[in-house]
């Protein structure tokens, strides 16, 4: 390996941003954000250092679940703007070192798609078989519904056929039937749409899901033409993506224990999916921030499976959705809520909760410093979503998850700079409060070299002047306080220890980091150490303290 590879595999090293084209800024005044306002706010985008944008749904939309309900895969919604000025967008934030990804809805449509509408107008229509039906009572499926506050079912009783259409998300997103080979043909097309126009991959909405209804396929005797291997279709999907477009990724959204996202990956083979979110590390995260106990954290670390070089773990600490803990034991899931969302109004589907990271850690800025920092250096690809760069507050009075979909707050003026629209035409309220724009935006925290903002663009530089963070092989470092993470990262001849207290007390940590004296140099503050002629060294930690050492090679190749 070498550095060069880091721009080949660069989703590896890249730093992720999601954002949402609607909240986040209003370059007409109506009201709702627009790539207009996106192009404007691009270079704020690379000062902070990001690498790659995530756009949220960006389709035309009746808009009833953010966007994830589309009309017409090829289009650009119109509040939001033009395919020309999505184009320049991408070429904007190209320019500045960016590359844009954008969701892709695989699973459902909105059954206000002309397919769908076709499809439900006869059993004989030549859409018809772009969904799923069935023609029997279906069973009781209540325990596999995702929305259990507005959905009893998976299937929903067309009146018109008279038969059953499959929806695993709300009724208004009828399942696609990804079996059919037309279907996947159009949904190709529309990616290879969409890379023509600049985009370097997607982010896959909700992959078990269609690939579960393919498995259902492939075991029915009437479907002799569906092949027998459901993962098939990822590797399908992958090779015509890379075709097109050689640096083109896969991110899937694939929350799964983690033996079973490895065949996601593409097992050893890693022909399927690029990269995937780390779920189970980040439930696991807090439920260590919960206890001020690393345990938890480094044992999900420590049971990933290995995964194939060109693969890449996506970590995060919160995304655009509930911030679900469905894969701790309800004990657990207990103790999460208990420490950082005990009133039912923060919590959510009876797994998730509705919050930012701040208020959870009342504000505390060493302990948003040490989430971040411990984020940054665990193995992986970082992802953020807008906003945790200033350590923005949720709407609790909003509906659902909606509640941290709010506008992005640039300024302490009216709607926090972000819509010069009356606030009762904004797409969502602006956070009000002691989290709202006149206490944290985006113009007062970049000209403050203490804020959160100016943290997080330091980090930021510092994860990627760090391929061992993305690359190297990851090992737990022994030590006996259970309130400290230490771990290294290396690669090659260069690594980085890090050392992050989850505990309110300062603390000492012994630890072996070679086996011969070595020169270890901080890297997110000033400062060195020299471990003794056998590669031990004792570091300080204050109460919620971290450190990033990297260890001096020996050589000149990485700068110390
Ligand atoms: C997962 C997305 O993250 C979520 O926001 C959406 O509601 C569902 N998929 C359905 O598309």
């Amino acid at each position: 390996m070498r550095i060069t590879d880091t721009s080949d595999l660069w989703w590896k090293t890249a730093v992720i941003y999601c954002l949402d084209v609607e909240t986040f800024y209003d370059s007409d005044g109506d009201g709702i954000g627009d790539l207009g306002g996106l192009a404007e706010r691009v270079d704020y985008l690379a000062e902070l250092g990001v690498t790659c944008l995530w756009l949220m749904p960006f389709y035309p939309t009746p808009d009833r679940d953010d966007g994830y309900d589309v009309t017409d895969l090829y289009g650009v919604d119109p509040r939001l703007g033009t395919h020309g000025e999505l184009v320049e967008v991408i070429r904007t934030a190209n320019d500045r070192g960016m590359r844009v990804i954008a969701d892709v809805v695989i699973n459902h449509t909105s059954d206000q798609h002309p397919w769908f509408k076709a499809a439900r107008r006869s059993r004989d229509n030549r859409y018809r078989d772009w969904y799923v039906w069935r023609s029997d009572t279906p069973p009781d499926t209540s325990d596999q519904v995702v929305f259990p506050d507005q959905e009893e079912s998976i299937w929903e009783k067309d009146d018109r056929t008279g038969e059953w259409y499959l929806h695993h998300f709300y009724r208004y997103q009828p399942d696609l039937n990804v079996a059919n080979q037309a279907v996947r043909d159009e949904i190709a097309r529309t990616m290879g749409f969409w890379l023509e126009l600049g985009l370097d991959g997607f982010r896959v909405d909700a992959v078990p899901f269609f690939i579960d209804d393919v498995e259902t396929a492939a075991n029915d005797p009437q479907r002799p033409e569906v092949a027998a291997d459901p993962h098939q279709y990822l590797r399908d999907l992958r090779a015509f993506v890379n075709r097109r477009r050689g640096t083109a990724i896969l991110l899937g959204e694939v929350n799964l224990p983690h033996r079973d996202q490895k065949k996601y990956f593409g097992g050893d083979a890693a022909d399927e999916l690029h990269m995937m979110f780390d779920f189970l590390t980040m439930q696991n995260l807090y439920l260590s921030l919960a206890r001020g106990d690393v345990r938890p954290l480094a044992k999900a670390l420590r049971q990933r499976p290995a995964i194939h070089q060109s693969c890449q773990w996506a970590t995060f600490v919160r995304n655009h959705d509930e911030l679900t803990l469905d894969k701790l034991t309800d004990a657990q899931r207990q103790e999460v809520f208990a420490a950082f969302g005990p009133e039912p109004e923060m919590q959510i589907y009876g797994r998730g909760l509705k919050r930012r990271l701040p208020g959870m850690v009342d504000g505390d800025p060493r302990r948003l410093r040490l989430v971040y920092a411990l984020l940054f250096a665990l193995p992986g690809t970082p992802t953020i979503f807008y906003g945790e760069e200033l350590g923005m507050g949720e709407d609790l009075a909003q509906e659902g998850r909606m509640a941290v979909r709010t506008p992005m707050q640039w300024t302490s003026g009216r709607n926090g700079g972000f819509s010069t629209a009356p606030p009762r035409k904004l797409v969502s309220p602006v956070v009000q409060g002691g989290y709202g724009p006149a206490h944290v935006n985006a113009a007062q925290q970049r000209r403050d070299p203490d804020s959160h903002w100016s943290f997080m663009r330091a980090l930021i530089a510092a994860y990627r002047s760090c391929p061992e963070l993305g690359w190297g092989t990851f090992e737990v470092l022994p030590q006996p306080d259970n309130a400290v993470l230490a771990h290294r990262s290396a690669w090659e001849d260069a690594a980085v220890i890090a050392v992050h207290n989850l505990g309110s007390e300062a603390t000492q940590v012994e630890l072996t980091v070679a086996d011969r004296e070595v020169l270890l140099v901080d890297l997110l503050q000033a400062g060195e150490q020299r471990t003794d002629p056998k590669g031990r060294v004792t570091l300080e930690l204050d109460g919620y303290g971290y450190r990033w050492l990297r260890v001096h090679p020996g050589s000149d190749a990485r700068l110390p």
